[in-house]
Protein backbone atom coordinates (compact mmCIF):
# COMPACT_ATOMS: atom_id res chain seq x y z
CA UNK A 1 0.00 0.00 0.00
CA UNK A 2 0.92 3.59 -0.84
CA UNK A 3 2.25 5.47 2.38
CA UNK A 4 -0.91 8.06 1.66
CA UNK A 5 -3.69 5.52 1.78
CA UNK A 6 -1.45 3.36 4.75
CA UNK A 7 -2.46 6.99 6.98
CA UNK A 8 -5.82 7.27 5.41
CA UNK A 9 -7.04 3.87 6.04
CA UNK A 10 -5.33 3.02 8.87
CA UNK A 11 -2.11 4.10 11.08
CA UNK A 12 -4.15 7.73 11.03
CA UNK A 13 -7.04 6.12 13.09
CA UNK A 14 -4.65 5.46 15.81
CA UNK A 15 -1.22 7.44 15.32
CA UNK A 16 -2.33 9.39 18.02
CA UNK A 17 -2.95 6.41 20.60
CA UNK A 18 0.22 4.84 19.56
CA UNK A 19 1.86 8.21 20.41
CA UNK A 20 0.68 8.95 24.12
CA UNK A 21 1.12 12.42 25.80
CA UNK A 22 2.97 14.36 22.78
CA UNK A 23 4.01 17.48 26.32
CA UNK A 24 7.11 15.20 26.65
CA UNK A 25 8.03 14.89 23.68
CA UNK A 26 7.44 18.30 22.10
CA UNK A 27 9.41 19.54 25.63
CA UNK A 28 12.31 17.26 24.32
CA UNK A 29 12.53 18.48 20.92
CA UNK A 30 12.56 22.12 22.03
CA UNK A 31 14.96 21.65 24.39
CA UNK A 32 17.25 19.90 21.84
CA UNK A 33 16.64 22.91 19.34
CA UNK A 34 17.23 25.75 22.09
CA UNK A 35 19.95 23.70 23.01
CA UNK A 36 21.89 23.82 19.75
CA UNK A 37 21.20 27.90 18.99
CA UNK A 38 17.80 27.09 16.99
CA UNK A 39 15.70 29.69 17.59
CA UNK A 40 13.96 32.86 15.65
CA UNK A 41 16.39 35.22 14.13
CA UNK A 42 15.38 36.54 11.16
CA UNK A 43 11.94 35.80 9.18
CA UNK A 44 10.91 33.52 12.19
CA UNK A 45 9.30 31.40 9.87
CA UNK A 46 9.46 27.36 10.37
CA UNK A 47 7.90 24.58 8.08
CA UNK A 48 7.37 20.97 9.90
CA UNK A 49 7.19 18.62 7.12
CA UNK A 50 5.31 15.66 7.86
CA UNK A 51 4.48 17.58 11.26
CA UNK A 52 1.64 14.74 12.21
CA UNK A 53 -0.66 15.49 14.88
CA UNK A 54 2.34 18.44 15.91
CA UNK A 55 4.97 17.01 18.60
CA UNK A 56 7.39 19.25 16.94
CA UNK A 57 4.80 22.75 15.42
CA UNK A 58 4.04 22.49 19.41
CA UNK A 59 8.05 22.69 20.58
CA UNK A 60 8.49 24.99 17.68
CA UNK A 61 5.61 28.03 18.11
CA UNK A 62 6.73 27.59 21.76
CA UNK A 63 10.42 28.65 20.54
CA UNK A 64 8.92 32.16 18.39
CA UNK A 65 8.43 30.31 15.29
CA UNK A 66 5.72 31.09 12.79
CA UNK A 67 4.97 27.15 12.09
CA UNK A 68 3.08 26.27 8.94
CA UNK A 69 2.89 22.17 9.43
CA UNK A 70 2.57 20.38 6.09
CA UNK A 71 1.54 16.62 5.85
CA UNK A 72 -0.85 15.30 3.35
CA UNK A 73 -2.73 13.53 5.78
CA UNK A 74 -6.36 15.27 6.98
CA UNK A 75 -7.27 13.51 9.47
CA UNK A 76 -3.11 14.50 11.40
CA UNK A 77 -3.74 18.09 10.78
CA UNK A 78 -7.53 18.49 12.14
CA UNK A 79 -6.23 16.93 15.50
CA UNK A 80 -3.26 19.01 15.69
CA UNK A 81 -5.32 22.39 14.71
CA UNK A 82 -7.44 20.85 17.58
CA UNK A 83 -4.53 20.70 20.33
CA UNK A 84 -4.82 23.89 22.52
CA UNK A 85 -1.24 23.71 22.31
CA UNK A 86 -0.67 24.15 18.50
CA UNK A 87 -3.01 27.64 18.80
CA UNK A 88 -1.63 29.97 15.98
CA UNK A 89 -0.02 26.70 14.29
CA UNK A 90 -1.02 27.49 10.59
CA UNK A 91 -1.47 24.24 8.59
CA UNK A 92 -1.20 22.86 4.96
CA UNK A 93 -2.23 19.94 3.17
CA UNK A 94 0.61 19.38 0.92
CA UNK A 95 2.89 16.35 0.19
CA UNK A 96 6.31 17.40 1.16
CA UNK A 97 8.16 16.05 -2.01
CA UNK A 98 6.73 20.01 -3.61
CA UNK A 99 8.04 21.94 -0.60
CA UNK A 100 9.34 24.23 -2.78
CA UNK A 101 5.77 25.62 -3.40
CA UNK A 102 6.21 27.22 0.12
CA UNK A 103 9.52 29.26 -0.92
CA UNK A 104 7.47 32.57 -0.53
CA UNK A 105 7.93 31.96 3.03
CA UNK A 106 11.81 33.04 3.46
CA UNK A 107 11.33 29.98 5.64
CA UNK A 108 14.90 29.97 8.47
CA UNK A 109 13.93 26.96 9.65
CA UNK A 110 12.91 23.69 8.15
CA UNK A 111 12.61 20.18 10.01
CA UNK A 112 11.63 17.02 8.90
CA UNK A 113 11.27 14.93 11.66
CA UNK A 114 9.76 11.58 13.50
CA UNK A 115 10.86 9.26 10.73
CA UNK A 116 9.42 11.42 8.02
CA UNK A 117 12.54 11.17 5.26
CA UNK A 118 12.26 7.47 5.16
CA UNK A 119 8.92 7.62 3.74
CA UNK A 120 9.61 9.07 0.70
CA UNK A 121 9.87 6.54 -2.35
CA UNK A 122 13.89 6.56 -3.17
CA UNK A 123 17.32 7.56 -1.80
CA UNK A 124 16.87 10.24 -5.11
CA UNK A 125 13.70 10.93 -3.57
CA UNK A 126 15.26 12.33 -0.27
CA UNK A 127 18.24 13.67 -2.19
CA UNK A 128 15.61 15.50 -4.10
CA UNK A 129 13.66 17.12 -1.12
CA UNK A 130 16.94 18.16 0.64
CA UNK A 131 18.28 19.80 -2.40
CA UNK A 132 14.72 21.99 -2.61
CA UNK A 133 14.81 22.48 1.06
CA UNK A 134 18.27 24.02 1.06
CA UNK A 135 17.34 26.23 -1.86
CA UNK A 136 14.35 27.48 -0.22
CA UNK A 137 15.91 28.23 3.45
CA UNK A 138 17.25 31.79 4.16
CA UNK A 139 20.61 32.02 4.34
CA UNK A 140 22.53 30.86 7.88
CA UNK A 141 18.82 28.91 8.17
CA UNK A 142 18.77 25.34 9.38
CA UNK A 143 17.47 21.87 8.46
CA UNK A 144 16.44 19.35 11.40
CA UNK A 145 16.13 15.57 10.29
CA UNK A 146 15.46 12.69 12.70
CA UNK A 147 14.89 8.97 10.86
CA UNK A 148 15.48 5.95 11.87
CA UNK A 149 18.52 3.81 10.44
CA UNK A 150 17.28 0.53 9.21
CA UNK A 151 20.51 -0.38 7.30
CA UNK A 152 21.31 -2.95 9.74
CA UNK A 153 18.81 -5.67 9.80
CA UNK A 154 17.10 -7.02 12.69
CA UNK A 155 16.53 -11.10 12.28
CA UNK A 156 14.16 -13.96 13.30
CA UNK A 157 11.70 -12.91 15.87
CA UNK A 158 13.64 -9.22 16.45
CA UNK A 159 11.78 -8.21 13.57
CA UNK A 160 8.34 -8.42 15.68
CA UNK A 161 8.53 -5.39 17.63
CA UNK A 162 5.90 -4.92 20.12
CA UNK A 163 4.33 -1.31 20.08
CA UNK A 164 2.02 -0.58 22.25
CA UNK A 165 -0.73 -2.37 24.64
CA UNK A 166 -3.84 -1.19 26.19
CA UNK A 167 -6.56 -3.17 26.94
CA UNK A 168 -8.60 -2.23 24.11
CA UNK A 169 -5.40 -2.12 21.29
CA UNK A 170 -2.38 -3.79 20.89
CA UNK A 171 0.13 -2.59 18.28
CA UNK A 172 3.01 -5.01 16.82
CA UNK A 173 4.99 -3.71 13.77
CA UNK A 174 6.80 -6.20 11.60
CA UNK A 175 10.07 -5.96 9.70
CA UNK A 176 11.11 -7.60 6.29
CA UNK A 177 14.42 -6.38 4.70
CA UNK A 178 14.43 -6.09 0.86
CA UNK A 179 17.99 -4.78 -0.59
CA UNK A 180 17.09 -0.84 -0.69
CA UNK A 181 13.72 -0.79 1.38
CA UNK A 182 12.22 -2.81 4.65
CA UNK A 183 8.44 -3.43 4.53
CA UNK A 184 6.93 -2.54 7.28
CA UNK A 185 3.93 -3.90 8.27
CA UNK A 186 1.54 -2.55 11.64
CA UNK A 187 -0.41 -5.43 12.74
CA UNK A 188 -3.16 -3.80 15.41
CA UNK A 189 -5.65 -6.02 17.00
CA UNK A 190 -8.46 -3.72 18.33
CA UNK A 191 -11.27 -4.61 20.58
CA UNK A 192 -15.05 -3.91 20.24
CA UNK A 193 -18.21 -4.75 21.78
CA UNK A 194 -16.01 -7.94 23.13
CA UNK A 195 -14.27 -8.98 20.44
CA UNK A 196 -10.74 -8.67 18.82
CA UNK A 197 -10.54 -7.52 15.29
CA UNK A 198 -7.36 -7.53 13.59
CA UNK A 199 -6.42 -4.94 11.33
CA UNK A 200 -3.31 -5.42 8.79
CA UNK A 201 -1.94 -2.94 6.47
CA UNK A 202 2.25 -2.28 4.77
CA UNK A 203 4.08 0.38 3.69
CA UNK A 204 7.84 0.66 2.60
CA UNK A 205 10.57 2.66 4.24
CA UNK A 206 13.63 3.70 2.62
CA UNK A 207 16.89 2.30 4.07
CA UNK A 208 19.20 4.97 4.50
CA UNK A 209 22.30 5.39 6.36
CA UNK A 210 23.43 9.13 8.43
CA UNK A 211 26.65 9.79 7.12
CA UNK A 212 24.75 9.36 3.42
CA UNK A 213 22.55 11.87 4.39
CA UNK A 214 25.12 13.99 5.85
CA UNK A 215 26.86 13.76 2.14
CA UNK A 216 24.07 14.81 0.60
CA UNK A 217 23.67 17.91 2.95
CA UNK A 218 27.44 18.81 2.22
CA UNK A 219 26.96 18.35 -1.24
CA UNK A 220 24.25 20.71 -1.08
CA UNK A 221 26.02 23.48 0.87
CA UNK A 222 25.27 23.02 4.42
CA UNK A 223 27.36 22.47 6.87
CA UNK A 224 26.65 19.79 9.67
CA UNK A 225 26.11 21.27 13.58
CA UNK A 226 24.72 18.07 15.33
CA UNK A 227 24.51 14.28 14.08
CA UNK A 228 23.62 11.63 16.39
CA UNK A 229 21.26 9.46 17.47
CA UNK A 230 19.18 10.72 20.09
CA UNK A 231 15.86 7.65 21.69
CA UNK A 232 17.17 5.29 18.42
CA UNK A 233 16.27 8.67 16.08
CA UNK A 234 19.21 9.45 14.09
CA UNK A 235 19.33 13.51 14.48
CA UNK A 236 20.93 15.75 12.66
CA UNK A 237 21.09 19.85 12.75
CA UNK A 238 22.36 21.61 9.43
CA UNK A 239 23.15 25.03 8.78
CA UNK A 240 23.22 26.79 5.36
CA UNK A 241 26.15 28.97 5.89
CA UNK A 242 25.62 31.19 2.76
CA UNK A 243 28.46 29.70 0.61
CA UNK A 244 25.64 27.48 -1.57
CA UNK A 245 25.72 27.94 -5.58
CA UNK A 246 23.16 27.59 -8.02
CA UNK A 247 20.05 29.25 -6.33
C1 LIG B 1 6.16 9.02 11.08
S1 LIG B 1 5.02 10.33 10.99
C2 LIG B 1 5.87 11.65 11.85
C3 LIG B 1 4.90 12.70 12.35
C4 LIG B 1 5.53 13.73 13.32
N1 LIG B 1 6.59 14.48 12.71
C5 LIG B 1 5.99 12.99 14.56
O1 LIG B 1 7.21 12.96 14.83
O2 LIG B 1 5.14 12.42 15.25
C6 LIG B 1 5.15 10.80 9.31
C7 LIG B 1 4.15 11.89 8.90
O3 LIG B 1 4.50 12.34 7.60
C8 LIG B 1 3.36 12.34 6.77
N2 LIG B 1 3.89 12.08 5.43
C9 LIG B 1 4.59 11.00 4.99
N3 LIG B 1 4.96 11.16 3.72
C10 LIG B 1 4.49 12.39 3.33
C11 LIG B 1 4.54 13.12 2.12
N4 LIG B 1 5.15 12.64 1.04
N5 LIG B 1 3.95 14.33 2.09
C12 LIG B 1 3.29 14.82 3.17
N6 LIG B 1 3.21 14.18 4.36
C13 LIG B 1 3.80 12.96 4.43
C14 LIG B 1 2.42 11.30 7.33
O4 LIG B 1 1.09 11.58 6.99
C15 LIG B 1 2.72 11.44 8.82
O5 LIG B 1 1.89 12.38 9.43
Amino acid sequence: MRVKEHYEKHLADFYSWMLGDLEPKSTEFQNLLSSNGVEPKTTKNAIDLGAGNGIQSIALKRLGFEVVAVDFNEQLLKELKANPNAKGVKTKLLDITQVRELESLKPELIICCGDTITHLDSKERIEKLISDCTKILTDNGHLILTFRNYTSELSDQQRFIPVKSTNDRILTCILEYEPEKVKVTDLLYEKSNGQWNQKVSSYQKVRIEPKEVVQILEENGMSIKLNQPINRMETIIANKNGLQHGI
